[in-house]
């Protein structure tokens, strides 16, 4: 090959590879999630502005695990529900083109958790963004039905009926589900509405709403003599997730772990002390047979007497 061909070839090959570069704007546009999104679940809708005159595939998820999205749907628009991870989450939007790669966007959306230490604090960058505004909502309601169908205290017979379910279904997805969350009766938590903000806030703390429908715990821990700081602060999601988990009564981590969470360092204190009863971890023991995770009339929410442990 003489040097001018290769010249040429090679000019060719990077105007290609340019005008790619260049038309990336047009081919896709991610709608939603917002740049450095702060959020607790860990599923994640990804909606995007689409012209297929560009591409042929186009992937999203976190690397490695990318899927394919289906782009018959529609001219226009393409939709995903997404898995995530704890922390960081760098969500890619691959297009491809008679598979080259021709355009690669990305958001960075991060899941935090209170009960671990190095998820508890955020990046200052990251920022709660709430979806369902009237504004956002008309990006949407051309295809789907964003009005509420749920009837109070009725449970769906069939719950993909429920108007939430399309874009929602993987928050009732674990293994344990709470009963008004499974039965997609959103709105009797979500009750709350902000104008410009959301209309389907909680209430803060949440506690209100829980005992809404548990009267009996209520009773029974507000009269109780020692109550355990998370739950007097109203804190109940900061244990249980409100709507599925994978563990029994859907807390967020299995009984121990969510414990030792927080407790660490005094419990292995209380451990080491040569009085104490504590055993938990050392022995394989449950905290949870000594300790309620609530509330009690004995100190250290204890279930029995000291001097029944002791023995
Ligand atoms: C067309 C899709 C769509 C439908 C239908 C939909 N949502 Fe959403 N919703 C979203 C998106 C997108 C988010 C942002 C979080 C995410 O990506 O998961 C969101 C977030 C939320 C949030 C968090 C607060 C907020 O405003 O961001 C709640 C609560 C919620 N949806 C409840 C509901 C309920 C209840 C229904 C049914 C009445 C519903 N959604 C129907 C797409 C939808
Ligand atoms: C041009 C039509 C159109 C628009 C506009 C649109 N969607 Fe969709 N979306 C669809 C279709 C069609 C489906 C597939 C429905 C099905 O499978 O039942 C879908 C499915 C979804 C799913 C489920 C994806 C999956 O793989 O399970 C989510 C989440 C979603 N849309 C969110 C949104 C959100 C949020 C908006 C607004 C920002 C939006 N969509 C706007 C047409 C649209
Ligand atoms: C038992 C009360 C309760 C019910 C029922 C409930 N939620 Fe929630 N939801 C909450 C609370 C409390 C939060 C606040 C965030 C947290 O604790 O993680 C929340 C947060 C959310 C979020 C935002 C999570 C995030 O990542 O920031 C979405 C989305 C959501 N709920 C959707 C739904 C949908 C859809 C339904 C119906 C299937 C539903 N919720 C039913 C209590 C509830
Ligand atoms: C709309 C009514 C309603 C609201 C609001 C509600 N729950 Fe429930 N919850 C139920 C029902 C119904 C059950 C299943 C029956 C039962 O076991 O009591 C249940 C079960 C539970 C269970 C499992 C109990 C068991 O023995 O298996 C836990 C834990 C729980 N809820 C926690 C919460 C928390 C935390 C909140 C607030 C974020 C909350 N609930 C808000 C109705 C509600
Ligand atoms: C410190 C973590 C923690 C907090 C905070 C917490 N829970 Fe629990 N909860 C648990 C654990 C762990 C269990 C399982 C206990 C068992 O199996 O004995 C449980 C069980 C339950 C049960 C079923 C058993 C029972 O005792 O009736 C209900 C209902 C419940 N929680 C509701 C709530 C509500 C409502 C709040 C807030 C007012 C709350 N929880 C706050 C950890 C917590
Ligand atoms: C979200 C954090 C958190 C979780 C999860 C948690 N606790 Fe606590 N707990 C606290 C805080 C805060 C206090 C009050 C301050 C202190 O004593 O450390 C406390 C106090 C206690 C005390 C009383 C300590 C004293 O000196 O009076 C006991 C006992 C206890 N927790 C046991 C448990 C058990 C058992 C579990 C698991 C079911 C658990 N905690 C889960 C935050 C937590
Ligand atoms: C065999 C019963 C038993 C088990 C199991 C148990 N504890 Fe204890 N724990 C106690 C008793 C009794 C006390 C009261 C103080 C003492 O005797 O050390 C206590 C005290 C504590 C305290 C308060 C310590 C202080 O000095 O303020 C914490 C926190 C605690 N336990 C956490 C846990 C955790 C977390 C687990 C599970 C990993 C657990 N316990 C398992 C019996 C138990």
């Amino acid at each position: 090959m003489r040097p001018f061909d290769l010249f040429a070839k090679t000019a060719l090959a990077l105007f290609v590879f340019l005008s790619s570069v260049f038309a990336e704007e047009s081919m896709v546009e991610i709608i939603t999630p917002k740049e450095n999104t702060l959020q607790t679940e860990l599923t994640l809708n990804v909606v995007l502005g689409i012209d297929k005159k560009h591409f042929e595939r186009v992937e999203v998820g976190v690397f490695p695990d990318m899927k394919s999205l289906d782009l018959s749907r529609s001219e226009s628009t393409a939709c995903a529900n997404i898995s995530l991870g704890l922390g960081e989450n760098r969500v890619l939007v691959r297009a491809y083109k008679k598979g080259v790669l021709v355009s690669e966007e990305s958001r960075n959306v991060y899941v935090s958790s209170e009960l671990y230490h190095q998820f508890r604090y955020p990046p200052k960058d990251y920022k709660k963004s709430y979806f369902h505004t009237d504004e956002n909502e008309n990006l949407c309601a051309k295809c789907h039905d964003m009005s509420v169908n749920e009837v109070e205290n009725i449970a769906f017979v069939d719950v993909t009926k429920s108007n939430c379910y399309g874009c929602h279904k993987n928050i009732n997805k674990e293994k344990y589900a709470h009963a008004p969350s499974a039965n997609w009766l959103c709105t009797s938590c979500h009750q709350e509405s902000k104008k410009g903000v959301s209309k389907y806030l909680t209430k803060e703390p949440t506690d209100a709403s829980c005992f809404e429908c548990h009267k009996e715990n209520e009773e029974l821990w507000r009269s109780a003599k020692y109550r355990h700081e998370p739950l007097d602060a109203g804190h109940c999601n900061k244990c249980h997730n409100p709507h599925s988990g994978p563990y029994s009564m859907f807390i967020r981590k299995d009984v121990n772990q969510i414990c030792l969470g927080c407790h660490k360092d005094k419990h292995i204190k209380a451990r080491e002390s040569k009085n104490s009863a504590c055993s938990g971890t050392n022995y394989g023991d449950l905290c949870i047979e000594c300790h309620t995770p609530h509330a009690s009339n004995r100190p250290f929410f204890l279930k029995k007497a000291l001097e029944e442990i002791k023995r």
